[in-house]
């Protein structure tokens, strides 16, 4: 395994519990789309590393398309507003549509972009979560696939990002409190 990385504080999933739990999500998503042609659309940044990972361990005929919303600063918590900063390269209208989120968090970004994409009349949408922080939910949000459910902590690696750093981790762990504190004083 990857050494840990001096500012994280402790490791929440190591590489091979996410590989393991990304297998599973892609069988459920395999059955259920059997016989159809699947457009994944991940939301960027924080996404694409599971968006990866979960493609790849398709057998479904997918498409892939991407999208950037912003939701939060570089800080630790939702600024509250969202606004599409990327839209997708295609149109959706008749897809069955499955949005890859990597973290659903305060559901803001995803309540938004569902009624979004809906207005653009695909065949259907669903959305698909690595991670779930049900302490923090404000708007209510319908997940079809979720990978794990975590406390209210704040995490990076696997994609995730504190201030755009710690993306590159192969595994998802808790930040030391003296990494964010430094930046707030
Ligand atoms: P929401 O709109 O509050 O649900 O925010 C979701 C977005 O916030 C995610 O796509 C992430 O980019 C970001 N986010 C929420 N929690 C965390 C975290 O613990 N670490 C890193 N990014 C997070
Ligand atoms: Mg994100």
């Amino acid at each position: 395994m990857a050494e840990i990385h001096p500012d994280v504080e402790r490791i929440l999933f190591t590489q091979e519990e996410l590989d393991q739990r990304v297998s599973e999500l892609a069988e459920e998503i395999n059955r259920d789309y059997a016989g159809k042609e699947v457009l994944l659309i991940s939301v960027l940044r924080g996404s694409f590393v599971f968006m990866a990972d979960l493609v790849r361990k398709l057998t479904v005929p997918c498409r892939v398309d991407f999208m950037a919303c912003s939701s939060y600063g570089s800080g630790t918590t939702s600024s509250g507003q969202v606004k599409v900063t990327k839209d997708l390269s295609d149109s959706i209208e008749g897809m069955d549509v499955l949005v890859v989120e990597d973290i659903l968090d305060s559901g803001r970004t995803l309540n938004y972009l569902l009624k979004l994409l809906e207005a653009r009349r695909p065949a259907s949408v669903r959305l698909c979560t690595l991670l779930d922080k049900p302490d923090r939910r404000v708007v209510r949000v319908n997940v079809s696939y979720t990978g794990f459910v975590i406390p209210d902590t704040f995490i990076v690696g696997y994609g995730l990002d504190y201030g755009e750093h710690y993306r590159n981790l192969p595994y998802i762990g808790g930040l030391k409190p003296s990494v964010y504190e430094a930046e707030t004083k």
